[in-house]
């Protein structure tokens, strides 16, 4: 089981459905955890449902890269420390690719993709003074294959796999690892609209060969073991926590295809 000897993570996203997940599973295993987050109101609730000393709230814009910039130092500032990054605030974009706009483009990029860049840049010249540093970025099946309707966001999270992959080459020797988790459809806030139509969820359970969706605890059990050191011979890996969805086509053919 992954333990931490009071190592400092900041977790972007926190006051969301994976992120508070991710925030409570680093505590139990004994962790200090920077909550950061734009929804200052969800923060505040989040940090009350965690307690204790070893939790702290930020509130952070994450699309102004000078608040993104900013965000190691201050959690540095706070607990003394920082050894992990976790890269989880992310937006949903659902739109055709011809009804959408350059602006929705954009936006969707700047806080899935432009962010973690910034946060990564801002947190790597502490983490490789200190010898050591775990990064996990939040990614998603999107990134993998293509979903209608999710161009901007797909493409946000396929860049964020390539920029988890290109920290760990860059700076696998310096003490650094960038990993990657890509939830499939995971029941929190941002994917309501799936679960308000009873025929996606028919189909969701029907392409997923584990016959279900996740929950944010799912995500959150692999973002921790990627924090920890037992993982520590996996350096640029992007690891798909979909029950299976990425795997192939587990509807089609059968035994009479
Ligand atoms: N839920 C899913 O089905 C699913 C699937 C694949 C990937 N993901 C990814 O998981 C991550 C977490 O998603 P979730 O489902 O918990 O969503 P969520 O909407 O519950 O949480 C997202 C959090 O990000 C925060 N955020 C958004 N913009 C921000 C900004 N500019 N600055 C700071 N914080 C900001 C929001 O306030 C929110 O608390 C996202 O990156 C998402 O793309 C989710």
């Amino acid at each position: 089981m992954t333990t931490f000897d009071n190592d400092v993570a900041v977790v972007t996203g926190a006051a969301g459905g994976i992120g508070l997940a991710v925030c409570r599973a680093l505590l139990d295993a004994g962790a200090r955890v920077a909550l950061a987050d734009v929804d200052a109101d969800g923060l505040d609730r989040a940090v009350e449902e965690l307690g204790g000393e070893r939790a702290a709230a930020f509130v952070v814009d994450l699309s102004d890269d000078e608040q993104a910039t900013d965000l190691p130092r201050r959690v540095r500032d706070h607990f003394g420390a920082l050894d992990i990054l976790v890269n989880n605030a992310g937006v949903r974009q659902v739109t055709d690719i011809l009804d959408l706009t350059p602006a929705e483009w954009r936006r969707t990029l700047d806080i899935n993709l432009v962010a973690p860049f910034v946060l990564v840049h801002a947190a790597l010249p502490g983490m490789v003074a200190q010898g050591r540093g775990k990064i996990i970025n939040v990614a998603s099946l999107a990134g993998l294959t293509a979903v209608r309707g999710r161009a901007a966001y797909g493409a946000s999270k396929a860049g964020l796999a390539m920029l988890t992959r290109s920290v760990a080459v860059e700076f696998g020797g310096r003490g650094i690892w960038c990993n990657a988790v890509a939830p499939g459809v995971v029941e929190t806030p941002m994917a309501r609209g799936f679960f308000q139509d009873g025929a996606l969820t028919e189909t969701l359970v029907q392409v997923t060969p584990m016959g279900r969706w996740g929950q944010p605890e799912d995500i959150a059990a692999p973002v921790v073991f990627l924090a920890g050191g037992e993982s520590d011979f996996i350096n640029g890996a992007v690891v798909p926590a979909d029950g299976g969805w990425t795997a192939g086509y587990h509807s089609v053919g059968a035994a009479s295809g």
